[in-house]
């Protein structure tokens, strides 16, 4: 038996396919207070932070909503899943010992299983946690993945587009990678070496940065320095930052004016008064996704309508295709799973969202602006 079950044995059903093709996504409180309201307006308004945290390690996972609507261009077939809710946050999910943050992840899993889902999606830090879904996986009799893959890919476009419409040449520039040593960090640093002049690998272990600054050279950049000072981001002209720091890593001083920022993390690596105080800079969301079909997901979870997250896109494309197996799983994801995930949202008509900052699509005009003003040095 299990030492996650609960102390209840659990039917082992076979990984195998499913009924109907179907999906499961973990989502969890990333803005405590306002992402609690958004299920419970009265709790959400009424609790304290403190509280809501407290409570939260006795509540359990729980079915946010059904997600229909979602259909491949390729096949014309729908496909319908589930938003579940793990009630952790992403503090509570960094300080509690990962064996009981699992627990209640392996607990959602057997309710995604229940509801009839063939794969399960780890949203945010239900992936980050521990050993980025291995034990998770190993536990749970339906595939699971963390939908890293997708993300990956998607960002990577997402900082090429940005740095193309604010005429930052990469061939020309520095591009950091912060977090360059986590697993979405580690692939997207040698899928952007290649395109980079210089790239500067920023992380907290530097043994582990010294592997990933090898890989980053044989994939075909230069020049590749390494630091575990956040600070020296502030030589770069593009910025991708996928951290698992909790939140607000980066601060004013260390934007270079003019600079391009992708922040794929959640909680957000760039606070939206830190964007607001630098209008030289293009801070743009990492990792949307547009969902093919008249997708309806049920719940606000923030982000408008047809639009998804790289890692519950990367849990749709998987359904579509019927891959109920498990996919981006660990720290080390491979580059040739990263085409294969891409090459497969093509299919099915998956696309990247149209840039933007904060939620909000950002036109031609504020693009124009924010190069204005670093060209001016403030001054439009
Ligand atoms: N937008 C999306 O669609 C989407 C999808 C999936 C994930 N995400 C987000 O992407 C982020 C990364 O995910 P992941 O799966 O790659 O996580 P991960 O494998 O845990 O990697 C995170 C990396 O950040 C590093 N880090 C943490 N704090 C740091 C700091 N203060 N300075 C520098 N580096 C720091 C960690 O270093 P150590 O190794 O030293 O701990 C780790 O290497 C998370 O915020 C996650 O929520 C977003």
């Amino acid at each position: 038996m299990s030492e996650f079950a609960g102390g209840e044995k659990y039917a082992q059903v076979p990984v195998g396919e499913p009924a109907k093709k179907a999906f499961a996504f973990i989502i969890h409180p990333i803005d405590t207070k306002r992402d609690v309201a958004r299920k419970y307006p009265f709790l959400g308004k009424i609790l304290p932070e403190s509280v809501i945290h407290f409570l939260t390690r006795f509540w359990p996972p729980l079915t946010l909503s059904h997600i229909t609507g979602a259909r491949s261009v390729a096949t014309g077939e729908e496909i319908e899943g589930w938003l579940i809710a793990v009630p952790y946050t992403s503090q509570r999910m960094l300080t509690l010992p990962s064996r009981e943050v699992y627990k209640k992840i392996i607990a959602a899993g057997h309710l995604a299983k229940k509801l009839g889902a063939g794969i399960l999606g780890l949203g945010a830090y239900t992936s980050v946690v521990g050993d980025g879904g291995a034990t998770i996986a190993r536990e749970l009799d339906i595939a699971v993945t963390s939908g890293d893959s997708y993300t990956a890919a998607v960002s990577v476009y997402a900082v090429r587009e940005a740095a193309q419409r604010m005429d930052v040449n990469l061939a020309n520039a520095t591009l950091a990678v912060v977090g360059a040593t986590g697993a979405i960090g580690a692939v997207v640093s040698q899928m952007l070496a290649a395109d980079a002049g210089r790239m500067l690998l920023v992380g907290r272990r530097m043994d582990r940065l010294l592997e990933v600054r090898t890989a980053v050279l044989a994939a075909g950049c230069a020049e590749v320095a390494v630091s575990t000072n956040v600070e020296d981001v502030s030589q770069a002209e593009v910025v991708m930052t996928v951290t698992s720091s909790g939140g607000n890593l980066l601060r004013t001083e260390h934007l270079r004016s003019g600079a391009v920022v992708c922040d794929v993390s959640r909680p957000r690596d760039i606070s939206y008064q830190v964007a607001q105080s630098r209008d030289d800079v293009l801070v743009i969301d990492g990792g949307l996704v547009e969902v093919p079909g008249a997708v309806d997901f049920g719940f606000d979870y923030g982000l408008p309508p047809q639009m998804t997250f790289g890692c519950m896109a990367e849990t749709m494309i998987l359904t579509f295709e019927g891959r109920f197996e498990d996919y981006s799983i660990g720290k080390d994801l491979r580059f040739s799973q990263v085409q294969e995930i891409d090459a497969l949202a093509n299919r099915h008509g998956f696309k990247l969202a149209a840039l933007r900052s904060f939620e909000r699509k950002l036109d031609e005009a504020q693009i124009e602006a924010v190069k204005n003003r670093a060209h001016t040095g403030g001054r439009e």
